[in-house]
């Protein structure tokens, strides 16, 4: 799952942290990449470099089913197809002017993207009752933090970590940002109390961050 030579589905993104016509910036495998809604409710994941000179898309401003940089105006639409050229209006774009892109998809309140540019993926992600609380920021290792979780909680088949916390049952869900930094995306399936589960998040993160793996199963985050 942390192996950026094997194709998988992540989750990139609270669904309902990129509202209709906004963009956000993300991370895997230490790529950047946009997030972005359109107008119609449909998200998209792209490579957060615009084809032009190369400005965050992520910064840029939707407009219908278009995103369009910040830096020059060039809007793509949502095959990333470059459409328009606001410096030369009557110019017919080259089809070779397009952004790459990932297959993604929203499933368990959260975007998952296709690791792969550009590949269709064998399956959509797993999907899952599950309520999106929020996202984490680790400073620590994909593997280690893989490795930490898997003592405490049960690794699944898609690469998430359920168990118990603070009374809740919680799925977690890892998203390998760089060799250094990880994602995590926490979910809760049935009932919880989210204010609490969320302060238990954070000081999961932080025992993750301090502990010796030898300690880690000890810590008293989780109940
Ligand atoms: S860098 Fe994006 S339009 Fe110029």
């Amino acid at each position: 799952m942390t192996d950026p030579a094997v194709p998988a589905w992540h989750a990139v993104a609270l669904a309902a942290d990129i509202e209709p016509g906004t963009s956000a910036g993300a991370r895997l495998h230490d790529r950047e990449l946009v997030v972005w809604r359109d107008s119609g409710g449909e998200s998209h994941v792209w490579e957060d470099r615009c084809p032009h000179r190369g400005m965050r898309l992520s910064f840029g401003f939707v407009r219908g089913n278009h995103i369009a940089c910040l830096y020059h105006g060039w809007a793509y639409d949502t095959a990333g197809q470059c459409r328009a050229i606001p410096a030369h209006p009557d110019l017919a774009v080259p089809e070779t002017i397009r952004v790459p892109t990932y297959a993604s998809a929203e499933a368990s309140g959260l975007i998952f993207v296709w690791s792969e540019m550009g590949a269709t993926p064998p399956s959509p992600p797993a999907a899952r009752p599950l309520t999106a609380l929020r996202s984490l920021f680790v400073e620590a290792a994909p593997e280690r933090v893989a490795a930490l979780l898997a003592g405490r909680f049960a690794p699944g088949p898609d690469g998430s970590f359920a168990g118990r916390l603070v009374g809740a049952d919680v799925v977690l869900f890892l998203q390998p940002f760089t060799a250094d930094q990880t994602g995590l995306h926490v979910t809760i399936d049935g009932a919880g109390d989210g204010a609490l589960v969320s302060r238990a998040a954070e000081a999961l993160r932080h025992a993750i961050e301090a502990a010796a793996p030898s300690r880690f199963a000890s810590l008293e985050f989780a109940a």
